[in-house]
Formats: structure tokens, C-alpha cells, sequence
């Protein structure tokens, strides 16, 4: 029997990311198990459900380290203490440098509360607001150097209606986060998903430049 897929968690806060990583694993729907869960943040709701689930933490407090780089070869360190094949930030509020990207390039995955390339950095939502945009969404993509840059895998949309604020909007796009996340890292367990070429592959096949249309049928 092969292993289940190893992953590692990366968060700064509330961490219902994890949590839906959490309840899909104990579902028997995502063939992976938590190695551990890191936060920079000692207080992160995130550390708690780990703790929860019986899942192994650690905190990197990036205040304790003179430079991003000192701070990224430290977690970089942790993340490779457990061993994971691939990992998820999950909400990890720090911009990473290239010392902790490059030697976890292709089993390093994100999720951006925006239609991506739409709205890269912070306030997504009041941003698509703002623009009077018809749809707001999330974006799970492989990172790249580029902030929010990396190639997307699968992306889900959200109608904005009217009376949305950022808030309302928000919450609409964290119950769709907790479905496309999971399914990134089943695909990336299953042998599906592989980064190529600065390209996202999925059986072989690239990706759609916005990634997979999350509920617009096969593949799933
Ligand atoms: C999510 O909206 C995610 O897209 C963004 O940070 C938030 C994390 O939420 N990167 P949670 O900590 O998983 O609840």
C-alpha cells in the first residue's frame, strides 16, 4: 500500500482552510494525512483545531528574525522537519521570499480570495466591490516568486449580489475555498497535478490559463 500524501499547513489565522482539509481527510475524500500545521502567529485560531485534530504543530514568530530571508530559511527548516510531498498556506500572512519558494517548487500551493490574476495582495472583496464587478471568487494556484503570480489550478466563482459588502461577500467565497482547496490537494495526492514548465497540468493536460472552472463539469 503507497502512503498518503504528506502535507504541511501554513496559516496566521482562523484556519477554516484547514479545518476543511481536516474534515475532508477524516471523510475518506482527500487520500493525505496533516504532518503538521506551522503558524507565525502563536495565537492563531488555526493552532488550536490542529491541536484538535491531533495534528503536530509549530510556531515561527517572524518578529524573532532580522530579514524576511532569516525568517524563510528558519521555516523553511520546520517545513522539511516534516517531511510533507506537498504544502498548503492556508491564510499565511507573510510575503515569502525566493529562499523559501525555490527549493518547494511544484508541491507549494495557495489560496487567493480573488479571480486571480483579478486582485493580487489584500481587501479582494471590497476591491471587486469597488470595480462593480458581477463576480468576486478564490483562486488555488501553484506560488511562483511572483506574489499571487503562480499558475492557477482550479478557481471558483461567487454572483456578487446586491446589498454585498466586503464582509457578506466574503463569507460566500470561504464556503467555495473549503471545497476547491481540497480538491487541489486530491489531485496533487492522486498523481494528477503537477507544475510543468510554469504551466498547471492536470492528467497531462495544461491547465486554462484561470485554472479549472470549479462546478463546470469533468474534470473533477
Ligand atoms: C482565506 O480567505 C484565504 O483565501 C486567504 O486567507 C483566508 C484564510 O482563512 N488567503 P482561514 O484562516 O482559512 O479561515
Amino acid at each position: 500500500m503507497t502512503e498518503p500524501c504528506r502535507l504541511v499547513v501554513l496559516l496566521s489565522g482562523s484556519g477554516s482552510n484547514l479545518q476543511a482539509f481536516i474534515d475532508e481527510i477524516a471523510a475518506g475524500a482527500l487520500p493525505a494525512r496533516i504532518a503538521g500545521v506551522i503558524s507565525n502567529r502563536a495565537d492563531a485560531l488555526g493552532l488550536e483545531r490542529a491541536a484538535r485534530a491531533g495534528i503536530a504543530t509549530a510556531v515561527i514568530d517572524h518578529k524573532r528574525f532580522d530579514s524576511r530571508e532569516a525568517f524563510d530559511t528558519a521555516l523553511l527548516a520546520q517545513v522539511e522537519a516534516f517531511a510533507p510531498d506537498l504544502v498548503i498556506l492556508a491564510g499565511f500572512m507573510r510575503i515569502l521570499t525566493p529562499v523559501f519558494v525555490r527549493p518547494l517548487a511544484g508541491r507549494l500551493l495557495n489560496i487567493h480570495p480573488s479571480l486571480l490574476p483579478l486582485y493580487p495582495g489584500l481587501n479582494t472583496h471590497q476591491r471587486a466591490l469597488d470595480a462593480g464587478d458581477a463576480a468576486a471568487g478564490a483562486t488555488v494556484h501553484f506560488v511562483t516568486e511572483e506574489l499571487d503570480g503562480g499558475p492557477s489550478i482550479v478557481q471558483a466563482r461567487v454572483d456578487v449580489v446586491p446589498g454585498d459588502s466586503a464582509a457578506t461577500l466574503a463569507a460566500r467565497v470561504l464556503e467555495q475555498e473549503h471545497r476547491i482547496y481540497p480538491l487541489a490537494a486530491r489531485w496533487f495526492a492522486q498523481g494528477r497535478l503537477q507544475l510543468r514548465d510554469h504551466r498547471a497540468m492536470l492528467d497531462n493536460e495544461p491547465l486554462p490559463a484561470t485554472g479549472y472552472l470549479y462546478g463546470d463539469g469533468p474534470p473533477c
